[in-house]
């Protein structure tokens, strides 16, 4: 996603995956993050305050739909469908060929994956979203993320 204008995180947390954003990120590209928490939040904010390029915004992560459309957006803090609440809308988040990467996931191991003892609606969600070809990439024997690209038009 180097050629990527636009990128949206929810969770910014303490701001690790940002700073992982903004080194891989274009020279230009606008980054901005959502993270409820107030501390953390401004700790982030602090971390890239010489980052012109770099927004850090302290509220729920529905915020994130204010500067869309994105061409990466990473989901990290709501809007993956993991621990309910509404679910993020690609086709008002994302440019046509955009991507979103849902991680920290466990890999499948059956199909259709399970969590806990039951079918993983959150990850089916993404994996069977109409509008998006999405996949599941193992990163480790106990990690997985999911990636889907909006599909054009
Ligand atoms: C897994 S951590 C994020 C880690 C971070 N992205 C990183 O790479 O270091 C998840 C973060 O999402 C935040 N979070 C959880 N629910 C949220 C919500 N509804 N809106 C915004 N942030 C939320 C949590 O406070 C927490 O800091």
């Amino acid at each position: 996603m180097r050629g990527a204008e636009r990128i949206g995180e929810t969770g910014t947390g303490c701001g690790v995956g940002l700073a992982w954003l903004a080194c891989g990120a274009r020279p230009g590209a606008e980054l901005v993050s959502v993270e409820r928490d107030a501390e953390r939040a401004a700790l982030a904010a602090e971390l890239f305050a010489g980052m012109p390029t770099v927004t850090v915004i302290q509220d729920d992560w529905t915020e994130i739909y204010r500067d869309a459309p994105y061409d990466l957006l990473v989901l990290d803090g709501g809007g993956q469908g993991k621990t309910g609440g509404p679910v993020a809308d690609p086709h008002r988040l994302l440019r046509d060929g955009g991507t979103l990467v849902i991680d920290d996931l466990s890999p499948a191991k059956h199909w259709p994956p399970r969590f806990e003892g039951k079918i993983d609606q959150p990850r089916m969600h993404w994996l069977n979203h109409s509008g998006m070809d999405a996949a599941e990439l193992r990163l480790g024997p106990d990690l997985a993320a999911v990636v889907a690209t909006r599909r054009y038009g």
